[in-house]
């Protein structure tokens, strides 16, 4: 199973691409995980995305693309992954194309913009799993830590209520254009083409997940 999860910042593509990958077994390809390791760890590709990330602006296509290919290149990738933030940009769904990276579905998650700016200015995460919770919605069992390990929760850099607005812009400027494309290749007639699948991620994760799963199935 090949899953793109797309949508806003915000709309629970972390939440759902967790227990979708439980259920089906695969790895989930979080770019945005993959950069903020890179930055705990203070690597050259660390040192050079902070800025850009801290600012609610895209990271470069060359740099996505080349840690994308050598992430589905690895064994545990081998049957099946799930994408949460990727592809951000056209060029990065056209280069997907190009290296013959096709995914089963396409699965748009829509939530409202005044209910995401809540989402994310209340959310914590753990940031050596990627696991997320928040305040009020998705509380940790014990305040601050994580469930699993009980480590220390932290929040992120860019869930500031300005960086949040900023992340929007550019969700609507150069990610939305994905809705189309992916929906325009879904209705063709080419062997490859995904199945399109759109919920509102408004319920809660629990009935969210459900529409979710009764659709892919
Ligand atoms: P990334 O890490 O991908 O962030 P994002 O897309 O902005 O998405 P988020 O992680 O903020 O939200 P989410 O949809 O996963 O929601 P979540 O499940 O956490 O990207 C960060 C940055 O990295 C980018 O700005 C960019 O700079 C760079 N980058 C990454 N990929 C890139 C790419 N491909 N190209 C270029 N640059 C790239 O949920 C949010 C909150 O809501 C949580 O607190 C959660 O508990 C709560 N919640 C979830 N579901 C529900 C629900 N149903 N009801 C109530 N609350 C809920």
């Amino acid at each position: 199973m090949k899953i793109i999860l797309l949508g806003a910042p915000g709309v629970g593509k972390g939440t759902q691409g967790e227990l979708l990958c439980q259920k089906f077994n695969i790895p989930k390809i979080s770019t945005g995980d993959m950069l903020r390791t890179a930055i705990k760890d203070k690597t050259d590709l660390g040192l050079k995305v902070q800025s850009i990330m801290a600012s609610g602006q895209l990271v470069s296509d060359e740099i996505i693309m080349a840690l994308v290919k050598e992430r589905i290149s690895m064994p545990d990738a081998a049957n099946g992954y799930l994408f949460d933030g990727f592809p951000r940009t056209l060029v990065q769904a056209d280069s997907m194309r190009e290296s013959q990276i096709f995914c089963d579905y396409i699965v748009q998650i829509d939530v409202a913009d005044a209910e995401i700016v809540a989402r994310l200015t209340g959310r914590f995460v753990h940031p050596n799993s990627g696991r997320v919770y928040h305040t009020i919605y998705n509380p940790p069992k014990v305040l601050g830590k994580d469930d699993v390990t009980g480590e220390q929760l932290i929040q992120r850099e860019d869930d500031q209520k300005s960086t949040v607005l900023e992340r929007l812009k550019v969700y609507n400027n150069q990610t939305m254009p994905l809705i189309d494309y992916y929906l325009t290749w879904s209705k063709s007639s080419d062997i490859n083409k995904p199945k399109y699948i759109k919920v509102s991620g408004s319920g809660s994760v629990k009935d969210v997940y459900t529409d979710i799963i009764n659709k892919l199935t």
